[in-house]
This record gives structure tokens, sequence and C-alpha cells, in this order.
């Protein structure tokens, strides 16, 4: 052989092994490859231990070293495995913006956003996707990569503590605005979540009660409301609740995690617990959680060395332990978190554009409730304003728990919640420094505005006697870990709005307040403007309203009860169980602790699907405000009427804005069996509008089929019955509406 031909052949050798493997080393970083076929890639190349500690994340409240990295205090971090190319799941709430309850981190401020309720208010999801969008791109710039957004959990309750984080009572609405608001965060490349999966319908004893409600009434609400907002969001996770469902912890329970979100709905992304939301290794494993979150919450570590050992024993298949880590690596995988890495450390934010998208979406949630006399639009020539209460002068209210956002612009009031009471260790009364008498001032320049605090009803009545305009800011503060007790205005509000009323017929009521209160002042008042939560811009969005600078454009996305012996559970189920044991502890009983110790109790759930509105419309019940409700400074005829059946039934119709002025208005649909058992209306659709004086827009609704038919769980999936439907456009679930029959073929739909 030539010295040639023996160099050619050694060289025919030495390469021959690397043609034959032209991949790259890390196939798994190959673009073209779905997610999954990424993750599984990896799983491959994964030891055991770098398996078992993607599955397991902790609880991050001050900064700490892990493995050589030092990690900022976080809701959630889960290392990852650099030498494969995996990045850490750096874990931030949530869905109002990035919270911050974290006190480490002073001068750490987000963009904070109105509450989930007021983005629902809005029933447009391009302002829920902007919100989302914007929240993700401040999580992202400080290094985040996992947002815990995505809260859709139905108001069954209007005493739950925690409404105002979540998106209202009807399930398509729900689904739809938390679908837009987790697209919109993912849009950034980092992960949602979508929570709390499911059926965490209050916080008095979340760790505890056993949710009962049985498979068809679930699918039709709450489930309906994930499966909706999974359709529309694609969240890279979803993190399972606190409280029992049917007996089994949800992070425990085979039939959400297994049966419903992977065999019916195909999920393909991974499943966490909330934070110390698990309470065991084989079962949850089995049942099908992907990944322990803040594990130092949970009573110990149930899928850190335990989990390697149940794998071990065999009690938990090596193949679930992949599957588990090949969930996880796709739904990072699938949103970017490889591809386009978050960046090592924060990078500037442009705080003022944000600030804006969170004024678009406090205005377009604000929801007028009551006009008379056309009191508002206010006339830029009031001389003098009294603003009574509500800290007006320097704030607006926001809500309180894992989901508060320590706003730009600072914090000018902060109050410890109730002695005693759960949040006293984690919530605090915040307002958000956004001023309405600044704004106010900004507005009318030519008149003075003066303010006081309206704790005494008589000094409030004598303030406001003269004035040419009272505006009384009533709030009402709701958390995380702890329910209302009574839908009543604390601390004496509503004597003060009976004093000023009497006092000075032009008085007018701004409520900043988590969900639906009792107004007994109501008749007394010419104009009540709903404001909720309105967010870090607060201030100028309500004056905006208040002076028709917009038309509020909300609606209410929860039914306003005129007495809570109304809704189905007329108590929070469980509140006497846990005042009985604080009233223990405080007599010097030692073997009771407050929540923590109280069994188990059960909260059932008679009105099925039949959430907020629905149940109403059932029992006849008139509401003090229907879903739906809110005015408008403009108004609004439907005319031309169609409804077409056929597999996705439409309604065509015609909007015109009859008012003088600019307008937003939100037609909806709503459908009813004539055929079916019950007859509670259902929200198909709806659409919203912003015309001008005089303008007509042809408006066509696609009816969410699912709505409209009954879940089979022999089929797993959805009957439509044959026969007529009452289809009506209207105002509001209330609003006789312009009514039509639809014939509809009988229907069967597999997810
Ligand atoms: C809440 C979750 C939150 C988690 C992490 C829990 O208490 O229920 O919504 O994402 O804490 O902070």
């Amino acid at each position: 052989m030539t010295s040639i031909a023996r160099l050619t052949l050694a060289l025919l050798l030495t390469t021959a092994p690397i043609a034959a493997s032209a991949q790259p080393a890390q196939p798994w970083t190959n673009r073209a490859l779905s997610a999954e076929a990424r993750a599984d890639l990896l799983v491959r190349a994964m030891t055991q231990d770098e398996k078992l500690l993607i599955v397991h994340g902790h609880h991050v409240p001050h900064p700490r070293m892990f493995d050589g990295v030092a990690v900022v205090a976080q809701a959630g971090y889960v290392p990852g495995v650099s030498r494969l190319g995996i990045p850490a799941l750096r874990e931030s709430d949530a869905s109002l913006g990035v919270a911050n309850q974290v006190e480490q981190r002073k001068g750490d401020v987000a963009t904070a956003l109105p509450s989930g309720l007021a983005t629902a208010a809005s029933f447009d999801p391009a302002i829920a996707y902007a919100g989302g969008r914007m929240a993700g791109a401040e999580a992202r710039a400080k290094t985040f990569n996992v947002l815990l957004a995505g809260g859709v959990n139905l108001t069954r309750d209007p005493l739950n503590g925690r409404n105002f984080e979540y998106m209202g009572e009807d399930p398509l609405l729900a689904g739809t605005m938390a679908g837009a608001a987790i697209a919109g965060v993912q849009s950034n490349h980092i992960v949602s979540t979508v929570k709390h999966f499911a059926l965490n319908a209050q916080e008095t004893g979340r760790h505890i009660l056993d949710a009962r409600l049985g498979d068809v009434p679930l699918r039709e609400s709450d489930l309906l409301a994930f499966e909706i907002a999974i359709e529309k969001g694609r969240p890279g996770s979803v993190m399972c609740a606190y409280n029992q469902l049917n007996g089994n912890y949800t992070c425990e329970s085979h039939y959400l995690l297994t049966d419903v979100l992977r065999r019916d709905w195909g999920y393909k992304g991974w499943t966490m617990s909330d934070w110390g939301a698990l309470h065991s290794t084989v079962k949850g494993a089995l049942a099908g959680l992907d990944q322990e979150s803040g594990q130092e919450l949970d009573t110990q570590a149930f899928f850190g060395a335990p989990l390697a050992r149940a794998v071990a024993d065999g009690q938990v298949p090596q193949a679930r332990l992949d599957d588990m880590v090949r969930h996880i690596l796709t739904g990072m995988i699938a949103n970017g978190l490889m591809d386009d890495p978050v960046p090592d450390r924060p990078v500037p934010i442009d705080y003022a554009a944000h600030a804006d998208v969170a004024q678009r979406a406090a205005e377009a949630g604000m929801v007028l409730l009551k006009n008379d006399r056309e009191m508002l639009p206010f006339a830029k020539t009031a001389r003098t304003i009294v603003l009574i209460g509500g800290h007006a002068d320097v704030g607006v209210l926001s809500g309180g728990g894992s989901s508060q956002v320590r706003s730009v612009g600072g914090v000018p009031v902060e109050l410890m919640p109730p002695a005693g009471s759960e949040p006293a260790g984690f919530a605090r009364i915040t307002w958000h420094n956004s001023s309405p008498m600044a704004a106010i001032r900004a507005a009318a320049p030519g008149a003075t505005v003066t303010y006081i605090d309206g704790r005494d009803p008589a000094a409030a009545a004598a303030a406001a006697r003269n004035a040419d305009l009272t505006i009384v800011f009533a709030w009402q503060w709701q958390t995380e870990a702890m329910d209302a007790e009574t839908l009543a205005l604390p601390e004496n509000q509503d004597a003060t709005i009976d004093a000023v009323a009497a006092a000075n017929p032009r008085t007018l009521v701004v409520l900043e307040t988590g969900g639906p209160v009792l107004m007994p002042w109501l008749a007394k008042v010419p104009a009540v403007l709903e404001a909720w939560y309105p967010g870090q811009r607060g201030g100028p969005a309500i004056a905006r309203a208040l002076f028709g600078d917009i038309d509020p454009g909300g609606r209410l996305p929860m039914t306003f009860p005129a007495s809570v012996a109304q809704t189905p559970r007329p108590a929070v189920v469980g509140m006497d169980l846990l005042h009985a044991a604080d009233a223990k502890r405080a007599a010097g009983a030692s073997d009771v602790g407050g929540s923590g110790q109280v069994p188990p109790f059960a909260v059932e759930y008679p009105e099925g699907a039949n959430v907020g509105y629905r149940w109403f419309s059932a029992r006849g019940e008139r509401p003090l405000f229907a879903f739906g409700y809110g005015l408008s400074y403009a108004n609004f005829r439907y005319s031309d009427v169609h409804a077409h059946g056929g597999p996705t039934p439409t309604v065509d119709f015609t909007v015109t804005n009859t008012g003088a002025r600019a307008g937003a208005d939100v037609p909806q649909v709503y459908v009813r069996s004539e055929a079916g058992a019950s007859r509670a209306i259902r929200l198909g659709g709806w659409s919203k509008v912003l015309l001008q004086p005089g303008e007509s827009r042809h408006v066509s609704v696609t009816i969410e089929p699912r709505v409209i038919a009954a879940f089979d769980p022999a089929l797993h999936g959805w009957r439509r019955a044959g026969g007529k439907y009452t289809v009506t456009v209207a105002r509001s679930a209330e609003d006789r509406g312009t009514e039509t029959i639809m014939d509809l073929a009988p229907q069967s739909l597999r997810p």
C-alpha cells in the first residue's frame, strides 16, 4: 500500500465514525423536531439523579445557593442540568404582574395590572393578552422563566377571598380571558401556568377541605374553564390546587391529572403542585403529578429522596419518572426556555409603556352600575369637588396574597390584616401609588378638590354639603388565604355613604372591591362606578371614566347578589369550624392550632354546573346587578338578529350606537335549550365593539358548542340534544334582549 493510500485509509478509519453520527452532539437542540421528541431525546441522555433533580422544586423566601448558583428570593426554583443545556426554572407569581411579596428585594418593583376580575370585565381578550404580554416581559427581564399566572377558578361564592385574582363565574368568559392572558405571558418565550386545578373555590380550610362535585357538572363548569384556557393559551404547566376533590387531594387526583388532563384533553406540558399542596410520594406520582413545587412548604420532601427510593423499589415505575421529566421538558422546550433562554441578569424595563398597558386594562374593565339623570360624565366645569375615603388622596387599593405586586411608584399606605387571621403573616393591605385626587385635579383644573377620610360620617357629610360634586371611594379588601365573612362594606362605610348622600344629592360612589358588595344606600346615590382593584394607574383610569374621556367599557363578570342568602352557600363552609378552633386556642387549649388542626370538612355544590347567573336564572332569583351588566355613556340598539344552526351555530346581528357619544358595548348571546331539563341560560358568546355616535356594525358571534351540549362520560366528550334553542342577544344575563329560535340537530363532540 502506498503511503498516500495508507494515509487515506487512516483518515477514512478515523473519520468514519464521525460521519456515521452526523447528528449534532446534542440532538435535542434540533429545532426541526417537535418539543416532545426533543424532550424524549433529553430523557434518554439524563442520569437518574438529573431526572430526580428536576421533578423537585424549592421555595426560596431568602436568597440562597443551589449547587454553587446564587439564587435570589423567589416563589420557586428548580435546578437545571447545565451539562445538557436544561435551564433552571425560576418561578414568580402571578397573574396581576410580577409579584413581590418577598421583602428582601426592596425597591424591586413591577407594573401592577388591575385585578383579574377587572380584566375579565373588559370582555376583551386583547386586553387580557396585552396584560399577560406585559407581565411576561417583566418576568423575563427580571430573569424569571415561569410566571405562576393563569388563575381561572370559577367564582362560585362571592365571599371567596381570591375571586379578584380570577376571571369570574362563566366558564366561556373565564377560559377565554385566562387563555388570552396565558398566551400573552408565553409570547415572551417563558412558561405560564394555569391554576388552581381544580375547584379551589374558597380559601377557608383550603388545605383540608374536600370539594364534592360529580364528573358531569364539573366538566360543564370549572373544568370547561380550564379546558378552554388550555386550548387558547397552551400553558406550559398546570398547577394543581390545595383542596381535595371527591376524596383525593387534587395534586394526587388521577381523575384530574391523568384521566381529564392527559387522556381527554391530550395535554403535553407538566403538572406542578401548589406550594404545600402535596401529601405523598407514590400516590402523587402515580396520579400524574410531574413536579413537586416549593418543597419546603410541604410537610416533607416527597419527590426528593423518597421518590428515588420509590422508583428503586418499583413502587413508582421508571417509565413514570421518565414521563414526569418528559412532560416538564416538553413544556419548557415548547415555550422556548432552551432555545431562547432568559437573560442571566435583570435587564431594564420600559415601565412607562407598561403603565399604559395597566391603565388601558383598568379603563376597559370599569363597570358603570348606575347613572341616574346622566350624572356622569362630569362636566369639567365643577368648582368644588369633595373626595371621601378610600385613601383617594394618595392611591388605589389592591388585593392581598401571593399575587400582590409591589408596584412602580411605591406604596403610600400599607396596613396589617386583622390580627390572628391566616394572611397576617404574608399579606398586607396595600395601596398602589396612583392618586385619584391628583388625577381628578388634572382633569378639572378649575376645581377645588379636597379630601376627607370619611371615618366620621357626620364630618364627611359636613364636608360634602356644599360641594358641586362628592365622590365617596368605598373599598373592601380581599386576600388569598381568607374569605370575606360578609358582603357588607367594612368599617362603617355604609353609614358614611348614607350620611353624605343625605347631605348632598350629587354624590357618586366609586367602588374599589374584590368582587360584589351590598349597597344598602343604592337608591340614595345617583351614580356608582365599580373600579375593582384598578392597578397602578387606577387613579387616572377612574378620573378618565368619571369625566368621560373614556366610556367605562366593563360589564360584570360575576353576579352581584342582592343578598348572600340568594347564593348557594350563604356562609363560607368551614368558617365556623375555624373560628371555633381559634376561640379554643385563645382560651388556652393546646390541642387546637387554628386552621392547621381543624378536621377535614366537605363542601357540597348543589348548584352543580349552574354557577352564578345560571343559578339565579334557574331559580328565578333577581340579583342586585346581573352578570354581563354595565352601562355606557352611549346607547346601543340590536337589530336584524338571525341565528344559524349547523355544527357551529352562529348568531348575526347589527349593533347601532344611537347615543350622542362614542361608546363601548358588549352584546351577549345567551342560549337556552327548550328540550333540556334545566331552564338555565348559558353564555354562548359575545362581542366587544367600540362605536362612534350613529355608527352601526354587523356582528357575528359563534356559539361555543360545548356550552350548549352536555358532557357524556361514556363518550369522553359532549352530546348536544337536537331540538329548539332560544337564542337571546342581550345586555346582561337578566336582560330580555332580542330573542330568536334556533333548530339544532343532535351532535357529538370529542375533544
Ligand atoms: C398560591 C399559588 C402561588 C404559590 C406560589 C400559593 O400559596 O396558592 O397561587 O402561585 O403560592 O407563591
